[in-house]
């Protein structure tokens, strides 16, 4: 366990050009969702979760909306938030690595700032929280994981992660919510880049199993991933619509 205070990291960047002509003059994750921009639900899933010490990395050619959306992060009841800018398309792992100054002998929680949930993060935090060293994911159950990383179980562990496999190894998707350790920027040190050459997460993940601390948690409720499609887009906020209409305890 460790006593330092666990720090959140939104990544908001990429140039969202599956949704364009709705990104053309802005940042995918400013979007509407319903009655709020995209961005507000992850930040709002942090502070839920007792994480009021944030980081936003962002990128493209609209970063600077987020300052003027979202300020100091006074709709949260912050006093202060933190941005990073990610130049080009380095993949997830690179934007992460970009916390360093920020969460260097931090635990971190991450966010992809266009995941969305309905129940909140807090077991999985608690879960992470308890653990002496390692990552956790969050996993949901899908009726095809095939466009995510699928992981891939034996005893009831995850032994591999496998990204958008064409033949899933099992009916999970990894979400993207992920914990980390103290040694998270070390680990994206050794990655190399992929065939779209990025740094993948999902390699930074399969490199904890590897030293055997890789955890996971089962996500409760559902789970969007606003900014995949324009019928991802629309999906979810036609679900935040319903949950604010008839929430569920
Ligand atoms: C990324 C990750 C994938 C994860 C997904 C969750 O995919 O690479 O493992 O399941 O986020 O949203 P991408 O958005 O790069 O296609």
């Amino acid at each position: 366990m460790s006593s330092k205070p666990i720090k959140g990291i939104i990544l908001a960047g990429g140039l969202g050009t599956r949704l364009r002509p709705l990104t053309r003059i802005t940042n995918k994750h400013l979007l509407p969702v319903y009655d709020k921009p995209m961005i507000f639900y992850p930040i709002q899933t942090l502070v839920d979760a007792g994480i009021h010490d944030i980081l936003i990395v962002t990128g493209g050619n609209n970063a600077g909306d987020f300052l003027r959306l979202i300020g100091n992060g006074k709709d949260f009841g912050l006093d202060r938030i933190n941005y990073a800018y990610q130049e080009g398309e380095g993949g997830i792992a690179q934007a992460l690595g970009l916390a360093e100054p920020f969460a260097r002998g931090h635990r971190i929680v991450v966010i992809l700032g266009d995941n969305l949930v309905e129940k909140g993060i807090v077991p999985g935090v608690r879960k992470f929280q308890q653990l002496d060293k390692g990552a956790l994911v969050y996993l949901k159950k899908l009726a095809d994981p095939r466009p995510y990383g699928v992981p891939v179980f034996k005893k009831g562990q995850i032994i591999d992660i496998e990204e958008k496999p064409k033949k899933p190894k099992s009916e999970y998707a990894v979400i993207g919510i992920y914990m980390y350790d103290e040694n998270v920027f070390d680990m994206i040190r050794t990655l190399k880049p992929s065939k779209r050459n990025e740094l993948e997460v999902t390699d930074l993940n399969n490199a904890y199993i590897k030293k055997g601390q890789l955890h996971h948690e089962v996500l409760p409720g559902w789970w969007a991933d606003a900014g995949e499609s324009f019928e991802a887009l629309l999906e979810t906020n036609q679900m935040v619509a319903r949950t604010r209409k008839n929430p569920t305890s």
